[in-house]
């Protein structure tokens, strides 16, 4: 496996005839889609672009479709009817549930590039039982561990005992960001692996993961790989809580700023050779098909990486920064990764920072309202910032809030200050009732 650094013309096996484009299938909804589709559309090799389902922001890039991401007959229908060439798959779900393996083990739809890893590969971010084997099976840093379920409980009890507070306790499987407890006292620990041992996240939590606690600062690396070679995208830092200084509930994300500067050449050297190249290496040994991007999220522990989790997917809101940032064409980029020749394929990135805040309603993540009309919406495209939308809906020809999160702000800047400051400029602008957004973005880089 390598890490590439040239270039190389290339003729897409995927086109189908002289001087046509490629159709791209992107699934998802929310301000991550609407990045890549952002970053997509920018692409000559583009003919035309489906997304599904879609918010208002994809609407004007491509064509939203009401086919949800994890219901595979209708896409495969639809894939077949428009001529579709590649499906790049935004969230986790789909491709846990095996998208990859139901387009390329059928006849009729195996021509399609499907950008994201087999169902196998995707266990490292459904099952974190199957992640932490993984990571010990091929030597990659992460905490110490141990997977309980109700048969070996109260040896989860005792090893709970061997470790110092705080707690942290995790469900097994894919719980949209909420399975995971950091508990401070021994007697919590001890009553909340209970709670999730007897259903308190359903089936996700039949198995927990019990984990000793990690102090330390948290970046994200993406990886964007066909297998055999990879690139490095930008690294990025996400800002999870709701509330200023990182306090308050996990949300799924506030702001995102990249580069990140402590992830500096000597810290991804170790994360490279001891992280990265193992990950890619044992996927390999382990015959584990594995053709998209893979998030690594590290934490540093005094220097030195150590991983946290696997995700399958880019980060949500990394991706609303880390897509400024690309400068080579993305389909171009996935024909590498589709055809296994992504070491042949440049990767330049651009210097300057990029920035992202999230725009949410209010009482979010806890009850909120929606339909709220959405105003600025053109003052702040006319803005040095590009509005990407999370949560929005169209209705009566308006755009009106549709979810938690809203709309994401992002901004170049040739450092962090400048780019959160457009940022800022442009949240001004935007209004909506209830609207809320952290004004401390990138406050410990
Ligand atoms: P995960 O879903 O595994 O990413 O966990 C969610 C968040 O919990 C992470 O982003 C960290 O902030 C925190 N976390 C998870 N595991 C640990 C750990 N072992 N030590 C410290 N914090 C952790
Ligand atoms: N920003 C973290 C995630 O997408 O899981």
């Amino acid at each position: 496996m390598k890490e590439n650094t040239n270039n190389s013309s290339f003729k897409s096996p995927l086109f189908k005839g002289e001087g046509k484009g490629l159709r791209l299938l992107l699934l998802g909804s929310g301000g991550r889609e609407h990045a890549l589709a952002w970053k997509i559309a920018q692409s000559p090799k583009l003919e035309k672009l489906y997304i599904a389902p879609g918010n208002a922001g994809t609407a004007t890039l491509g064509e939203n479709l009401d086919i949800r991401p994890t219901d595979f007959e209708a896409l495969k229908t639809f894939a077949l009817e428009r001529d579709i060439n590649m499906i790049v798959v935004g969230p986790e779900d789909p491709l846990v549930k095996g998208i990859y393996d139901f387009f390329t083990g059928d006849i009729a739809t195996r021509h399609i590039a499907v950008i994201g890893p087999s169902a196998q590969g995707a266990q490292l971010e459904g099952s974190k039982t199957f992640a932490k084997e993984f990571m010990q099976r091929h030597n990659i840093p992460t905490a110490r561990h141990l997977s309980v379920t109700i048969e070996n409980k109260e040896e989860g009890i005792t090893f709970l005992e061997t470790l110092q507070a705080p707690y942290v306790l995790k469900a097994d499987g894919l719980c949209a960001g909420k399975g995971v407890l950091i508990l401070p006292a021994l007697e919590d620990a001890k009553y909340e692996l209970n709670a999730m041992l007897s259903g308190m996240f359903g089936q996700a939590s039949d198995t927990v993961v019990i984990e000793e606690f990690l102090d330390g600062i948290e970046c994200s690396v993406f990886v964007l790989t066909d297998g055999d070679n990879y690139h490095i995208l930008p690294v990025a830092k996400d800002y999870k809580r709701i509330g200023e200084g990182d306090t308050g509930l996990n949300t799924g994300g506030m702001g995102s700023i990249s580069p990140v500067p402590f992830a500096d050449e000597a810290f991804m050297a170790k994360v490279r050779e001891r992280i990265i190249e193992p990950t890619i290496n044992g996927l390999n040994e382990e015959q584990i098909i594995y053709k998209g991007f893979i998030f690594f999220g590290l934490i540093n522990v005094k220097g030195e990486p150590v991983v946290i989790e696997y995700n399958v997917r880019m980060g949500d809101p990394e991706t609303e920064s880390v897509m400024l940032r690309i400068e080579s064409d993305l389909i171009d980029l996935f024909e590498g990764v589709h055809a296994g020749n992504l070491n042949e394929k440049e990767l330049t990135i651009d210097p300057r920072t990029a920035a992202c805040v999230i725009l949410v309603s209010g009482g979010y993540p806890e009850s909120y309202r929606k339909g709220f009309p959405v105003t600025g919406l053109d003052l702040a495209q006319a803005s040095e910032s590009i509005i990407f939308h999370a949560g929005t809906q169209t209705k009566d020809g308006h755009v009106v809030t549709g979810g938690g999160r809203v709309i994401a702000i992002s901004s170049y800047g040739q450092a962090k200050e400048e780019a959160l400051k457009q940022c800022y400029k442009a949240a001004g602008l935007i209004g909506f009732e209830g609207k809320y957004y952290r004004k401390d973005i990138g406050f410990d880089l």
